[in-house]
Parts: C-alpha cells; sequence; structure tokens
C-alpha cells in the first residue's frame, strides 16, 4: 500500500508480468505516491500505439506515465508531433529530458513532474497511456470532460472500462485499445 488508490503491491507483479523490464525501485514504486510501477513499453510497440492514433505532424501527444519518455519522444521524431510527458517520478521526468535532448527534440517534447490526475490534458490532439485498470478508471472522468470532442486516447494492455474501442489490435502479444472521445451532449432539464 502507500500510493493513493490503495493498489496492492500484486498489481505490480501483475504489470511487470505483462513483459519488459519491470524497473520498479524499491521503496519508490507503490511507496512514494506511485500509482504504477515503471514498466517500459517496447519501441515496435511504442510504433504500433503512435499508428493506431495515426498522430500527425504538428499535433499534441500527451503521454500519461511518460516513463523515460519514449512515447513523447518517439511522437516528436518520427511524427513530426509536439508532446508533453507527465510522470510522478523525478528521477523518469529527469531521464526523458535527457532522452529528449539526445534525439534533439527538446524544443518539442516535454517534460514535467506530475500526477496524471492534476495534469492538464486539454491540448491533447492523441493520449497514450500504459497504467493501471484502477487509475484509468479514476482518470476516465476527466477524460471526458477535458478532452475536446475528436480527442484520440490509446491504452496499451488495459481497456477504459466503460467505452467502447473504436479498434483494437494485438502487436508483439499486447493489446492496444483505440478510443474516440466523443461529442459531449448537453444535458436538457425539462
Ligand atoms: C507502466 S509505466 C509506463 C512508462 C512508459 N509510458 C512506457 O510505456 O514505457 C507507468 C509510469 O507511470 C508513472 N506513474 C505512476 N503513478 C503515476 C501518477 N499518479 N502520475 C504520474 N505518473 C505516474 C510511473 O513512474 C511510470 O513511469
Amino acid at each position: 500500500m502507500g500510493n493513493k488508490l490503495g493498489a496492492a503491491p500484486w498489481l505490480a507483479i501483475a504489470v511487470c508480468g505483462l513483459g519488459g523490464s519491470c524497473t520498479s525501485k524499491p521503496g519508490l514504486g507503490f511507496g512514494a505516491g506511485l500509482d504504477v510501477p515503471y514498466v517500459q513499453t517496447a519501441a515496435p510497440v511504442v510504433r504500433a500505439m503512435l499508428e493506431l492514433a495515426q498522430v500527425k505532424q504538428g499535433e499534441m501527444v500527451i503521454d500519461l506515465g511518460c516513463g523515460d519518455g519514449r512515447m513523447a519522444i518517439a511522437a516528436a521524431t518520427d511524427f513530426g508531433a509536439r508532446s508533453i510527458g507527465y510522470d510522478l517520478d523525478p528521477e523518469r521526468v529527469a531521464e526523458s529530458r535527457e532522452n529528449a535532448r539526445q534525439a534533439g527534440v527538446s524544443d518539442r517534447a516535454h517534460f514535467q513532474v506530475k500526477d496524471v490526475l492534476a495534469a492538464d490534458i486539454s491540448q491533447a490532439n492523441v493520449v497514450v497511456m500504459f497504467l493501471i485498470p484502477l487509475l484509468i478508471e479514476t482518470l476516465t472522468p476527466r477524460l471526458l470532460s477535458e478532452l475536446g470532442e475528436g480527442t484520440r486516447v490509446v491504452s496499451h494492455s488495459f481497456p477504459i472500462r466503460t467505452w467502447t474501442p473504436e479498434r483494437q489490435i494485438v502487436v508483439g502479444g499486447r493489446t492496444l485499445y483505440l478510443y474516440r472521445v466523443p461529442k459531449r451532449v448537453p444535458l436538457r432539464l425539462r
């Protein structure tokens, strides 16, 4: 325990068991407010997520729980997008900034130490994430209320439980879910 969602440590094991290298550190992962352990997405899966979202040049891609920044950086280097990555772990954010610098995209891929539940997502054309179900569930009302109509959301491994995916593909053994934020229907009171 120790994270604000009250997620049990077995969740970390479940996520790590999904593959990739789990580098969650004792004393930090689930111990310092993190809701998800650090598990890296393999490069072909990163590419498939951005292709699934059909990221276009100049679009804004927001990476929730960015790790070492690989999704946000690939969006900038391979798709000509602008990107922002948020992570609660300052070490991950420092690493992301250094990786963006090395990739030559520091001007277009930015990173902030921020809880995904408090991050500004309103400018996103595309949201990418590899989070656990409990955090996705807590985040879902914000996705609906703060993202513009038509914003694409791609989730690695875990679906948004209450939304219907527009597409669902399997790449490298990982299921990727594509969603599109629906038009907001104003509530009419009689
Ligand atoms: C499963 S890893 C994914 C990393 C990267 N997106 C990737 O796919 O390679 C989840 C990331 O979320 C971060 N994280 C955990 N809880 C968070 C929270 N509440 N707000 C922001 N980031 C969080 C962790 O530090 C970790 O880097």
